[in-house]
């Protein structure tokens, strides 16, 4: 069976210090709760060693938000698979929109991560979606079809089943306009048929498919009701402990 899982993308915010007291507070709050879900933080490079001996990570999962396309070597100021595993971090979110869209990141890099971070014992949270234009022009499924396929189904069943996967229409993120319930349903469903089509029921009923872009503690519910959206990767509503909690708790 699938899990259900909530992740927060902190992207590029808090301090250190910040960071920390968010991720305690988190971890406090999932002490006394009895989530039906995973919970996750994905958090930046630098918050990775101090949040991993502030929480408890049989309680809270911790993430890194990217990692490097190469093992190790002269590529300065990047971080690989290795070093974020070396933190006792144990996911990363790989091909999130920001990063396809500002930092030129491709299918073909995207694989090379894909690899390092299972080799390296990481979950990889990986992103995929439609940019606005996309969905308007009707473009939308063979869009995100051509992500999963590119990015994805070079793996083997066994790895491609390691992989957690997450909707996130571009135009959703950070915009305050959600997909509707029904809209993600679609994508989600038939997310998980071309899944069936390259490795067959089993590993697509087992692939946990995330929904990313405005979720908030107001329209999880509904969201999450549906028979194909598994849990909900998070920006700005993972940045404070109340709503991530709402969140959290809508399962
Ligand atoms: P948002 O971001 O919840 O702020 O829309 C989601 C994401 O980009 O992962």
């Amino acid at each position: 069976m699938r899990k259900n899982i909530v992740a927060g993308n902190w992207k590029m915010n808090t301090t250190v210090a910040e960071g920390v007291a968010l991720a305690k507070e988190v971890n406090e709050a999932l002490a006394g709760a009895a989530p039906k879900c995973d919970v996750v933080v994905c958090v930046p490079f630098t918050h990775l060693c101090p949040v991993a001996a502030a929480i408890d990570q049989t309680r809270l999962g911790l993430g890194a938000e990217n990692c490097a396309d190469h093992k190790s070597g002269a590529y300065t100021g990047e971080v690989s698979a290795p070093m974020v595993a070396s933190t006792g971090a144990t996911y990363v979110i790989l091909g999130h929109s920001e990063r396809r869209q500002y930092y030129g990141e491709t299918s073909e890099t995207l694989r090379e991560k894909v690899a390092l971070a299972l080799e390296n014992g990481l979950t990889p949270i990986f992103c995929i979606g439609e940019v606005l234009e996309e969905r308007e022009n009707g473009t939308f499924n063979e869009v995100v079809r051509k992500q999963v396929e590119e990015g994805l189904f070079n793996l083997s069943a066994e790895d491609f089943g390691k992989i957690v996967l997450a909707y996130e229409p571009v135009w959703a993120i950070g915009t305050g306009k959600t997909a509707t319930p029904e809209q993600a349903e679609d994508m989600h469903a038939w997310i998980r048929s071309v899944i069936a089509g390259k490795y067959g029921n089993e590993v697509a009923e087992n692939t946990s498919i995330l929904y990313g872009g405005s979720c908030k503690p107001g329209n999880a519910a509904e969201l999450f009701a549906k028979p194909d959206i598994d849990g909900g990767l998070i920006g700005g509503a993972a940045l404070k402990c109340a709503d991530f909690m709402g969140i959290v708790n809508a399962f």
